[in-house]
């Protein structure tokens, strides 16, 4: 009989309860200052989270599709337009091209780590190209040296989406650094994650950065006249005054993850799993411990009989869905998506239910080794 799920992938509340007194004094301080929509919270949190990612400039806006979709028209990329990125990410970072107008151009992901395959940029180039959208899936950085030596030589705007990489760098380098924009989401269970939606674009770019203000409210001026096709994503007061608070623990919850993800690879080096591996030059934010099985249905079972709940990131790659339906050939991210298995990773995961989780695989492989026809892939 399955065990009810006690040990989730992620748990979003359990930040809330680690900081419920600070918490509680954040919002109770928005609903006394009467401002329900932008104000000194939203403006305290940009200014702040754009300090500690190392850009100049932050702009909140309603959630971090509309991150990148407002990036990507602020940057003039729209209709007639193709954006490279990959099939392998949340559906979000590909609805967010084809929102802003424009048509994604899906190349593979490289076998290593699951990211934009820099060797199939030549391919996807054409006369139409205007941007790569290039994602650090999982807190793992792509190669952004090459990248951006990439774009620079072909005159194409990067983007990065940092949605599931905030603390993570390359070189040392907070990543966001590289592009012209930097797209975030905070949704609940993101590294910094709000307790609602939330998004934000961190650039060095002034100008871009008031471009994309004006696009959250409706195109607005000043003087509250639309000068362009705007549209109303803004990052509520309450949500700003909450990642204020997660801003200050963000880096002591990145250490953990860093602690977790260390751990899983100690105790998982002799299981037959391919457990995820990092670039030399990366420092990895661990948003996902994902790891790689044939066995990934059965595992997956396993677990969740013994009281574990993985994820999966992603089944389907966004090529595969029908709102895109799109003939690319893309092999590694199709098996990808048969074999990732996300383990529990979140920093109020405990030594114990990570014990749980390890000790539920080795017992699962034990199986294997001992019945190996009840296990064909
Ligand atoms: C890689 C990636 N890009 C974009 C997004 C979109 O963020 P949101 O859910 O805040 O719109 C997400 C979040 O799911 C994501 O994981």
């Amino acid at each position: 009989m399955s065990r009810a799920l006690t040990v989730g992938f992620a748990d979003p509340g359990a930040r809330y309860r680690a900081h419920r007194v600070e918490v509680d004094a954040a919002i109770q301080r928005v609903l006394d200052s009467g401002y329900y929509i932008g104000g000194p919270e939203v403006e305290g949190f940009e200014a702040e989270f754009a300090a500690w990612s190392g850009r100049a400039h932050g702009v909140g806006v309603g959630n971090g599709t509309d991150a990148l979709r407002l990036a990507l028209t602020a940057c003039d990329i729209g209709p007639g337009d193709e954006v490279i990125t990959v099939a392998h990410t949340a559906v979000a970072t590909v609805a967010a091209i084809s929102m802003a107008g424009a048509t994604p151009r899906f190349v593979d992901v490289e076998p290593t780590h699951l990211l934009l395959d820099l060797d199939a940029l030549d391919g996807a180039l054409t006369e139409k190209t205007r941007a790569v959208v290039a994602v650090h899936l999982y807190g793992h950085p792509i190669d952004l040296d090459r990248l951006l030596a990439w774009c620079r030589a072909h005159e194409v705007t990067l983007i990065e989406d940092c949605a599931q990489a905030h603390g993570a760098t390359w070189r040392g380098r907070p990543v966001g650094g590289w592009g012209r924009a930097a797209c975030y989401s905070f949704y609940p269970t993101k590294n910094l994650g709000a307790l609602g939606d939330g998004g934000l674009v961190a650039t060095d770019d002034a100008a871009l950065a008031a471009r994309i203000r004006r696009l959250r409210t409706y195109g607005w001026d000043a003087d509250r006249v639309s000068h362009e096709l705007g549209v109303n994503s803004r990052l509520d007061p309450l949500q700003a005054a909450i990642l204020r608070v997660g801003l200050k623990h963000l880096d002591g919850e990145i250490a953990c993850r860093r602690a977790l993800a260390a751990r899983y690879a100690r105790e998982l080096r002799d299981v037959p799993l391919k457990l995820p591996v990092v670039a030399p030059k990366a420092g990895h934010a661990w948003h996902l411990y994902v790891v790689r099985t044939a066995h990934r249905g059965a595992l997956a079972g396993h677990l969740r009989a013994a009281g574990v709940g993985p994820g999966v990131h992603y089944p389907l790659p966004a090529h595969r869905h029908p709102a895109w339906r799109d003939g690319s050939a893309l092999p590694v991210t199709e098996r990808a998506c048969a074999e990732v298995l996300s383990l529990p990773m979140h920093p109020g995961l405990g030594i114990a239910e990570q014990d749980r989780v390890i000790e539920a695989i080795g017992d699962f492989f034990q199986d294997i080794e001992r019945h190996p026809e009840d296990h064909d892939p």
